[in-house]
This record gives structure tokens, C-alpha cells and sequence, in this order.
């Protein structure tokens, strides 16, 4: 295949945008606002779960005022394609001990809720002082495991959405928009 023809296919598959840059931005401010409120001067350890939440978490650190510590998880439930395998591997952990650090996990996208329940489960047993759990996108109507994030940006039907972060098959993740992906 030509390379007109392969950049055009790539295109193809960015269906619509869903949700904008300047939309994505407002919602980020609204996270710092909360989070600041919520925490109220109390440090916290945000931490993000590789690799969808990357730019999310890049840019929710510069809108909280709260003193905060980074640190990144790598979770796997996916293959390349776009449907759930509901196999949740840990792929890196944390080392550190977060017995004394109040947890907030940033997550990309809720989908079946099974990638989170795990996480989750995994580091309450850990004791930290409080956990909660912000994500930018959650499909509700997609849930196989019965989990509710305490914060979540944008609440979307179910489609299969790049950009952001989010990828399809390693692909996508630089947009700066949210786009529906066609599968055909
Ligand atoms: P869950 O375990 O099914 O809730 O899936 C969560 C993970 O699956 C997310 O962290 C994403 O990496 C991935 N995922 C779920 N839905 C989508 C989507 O629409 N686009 C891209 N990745 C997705
Ligand atoms: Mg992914």
C-alpha cells in the first residue's frame, strides 16, 4: 500500500469528534477545582494508570494547587483490537509504601469496570489514608463489574473512542480531541 493510501486509512478511522480539546480543557479545570476543594491543602499521590492516562494525568497535575506526588501503574485489558479480553495484568507497579499518602487513581476510560475494581482492590489492601478514583470518560452501559468512579468528566454511550491518550492498536493516543473510532 502507498503512503497516500495508508494515511488516508488512518484518517478514515477518526469517525467524529466527540469531545474537544477546549471541552476537555474546562472539565480539567473543573478536576483541579475539585480535587483542590476536596483535599483542601492536604498533599496528595496522584496515580495514573499506564498507558491511557498519561496525558490526562499530565495535564490534571497543572490544575491542582494541593501539594502532590506523581507516580504511573501499567494495566493491560486489552489486546490490539477493541474489545475487552478480561484479563487485567499489572504490568508495573508502585514500590513505594502508601500507607500514608492520601490516593487519588486518574484513570482514562471506565469501560467493563474491571481493570479499576482490580486496581482498586489492590491498593485499598495497601492502606492508604483515603482513595478515590477521577476518571475522564466512563461507559456505563459497557459495565460487567458493579464499579462507580467518585468523579467522572464525561459520561458517553457505547462507542469505541480514541485520542487523548486513548488508543487503538498503539495508535491515536496524540490526539488532542476525543473521536469516535470507526471499526469498519
Ligand atoms: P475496563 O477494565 O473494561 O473498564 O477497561 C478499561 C481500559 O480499557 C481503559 O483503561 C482503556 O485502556 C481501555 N478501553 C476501554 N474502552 C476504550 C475505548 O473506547 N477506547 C480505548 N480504550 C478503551
Ligand atoms: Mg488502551
Amino acid at each position: 500500500m502507498g503512503k497516500e493510501k495508508k494515511i488516508q486509512e488512518f484518517r478514515d478511522k477518526i469517525k467524529r469528534v466527540i469531545i474537544t480539546k477546549e471541552e476537555i480543557q474546562k472539565a480539567i479545570e473543573r478536576a483541579g477545582k475539585e480535587i483542590d476543594s476536596y483535599y483542601d491543602g492536604t498533599p496528595i499521590l496522584l496515580i495514573s494508570i499506564l498507558k491511557g492516562a498519561f496525558v490526562f494525568m499530565a495535564d490534571v497535575c497543572k490544575a491542582v494547587t494541593v501539594p502532590c506526588e506523581v507516580e504511573f501503574m501499567c494495566a493491560s485489558s486489552y489486546y490490539s483490537g477493541t474489545e475487552s479480553t478480561g484479563v487485567v495484568k499489572i504490568t508495573k507497579d508502585i514500590t513505594r509504601d502508601i500507607s500514608k499518602y492520601h490516593v487519588v487513581i486518574l484513570e482514562d476510560i471506565i469501560d467493563t469496570g474491571r481493570t479499576l475494581n482490580d486496581i482498586v482492590k489492590l491498593l485499598k489492601a495497601r492502606n492508604p489514608l483515603s482513595l478515590r478514583v477521577i476518571t475522564l470518560l466512563d461507559k456505563p452501559e459497557r459495565r460487567i463489574v458493579d464499579f462507580k468512579p467518585d468523579v467522572a468528566l464525561f459520561t458517553i454511550p457505547d462507542h469505541f473512542v480514541i485520542g487523548y491518550g486513548l488508543d487503538c492498536g498503539e495508535l491515536y493516543r496524540n490526539l488532542p480531541y476525543i473521536a469516535e473510532y470507526n471499526a469498519e
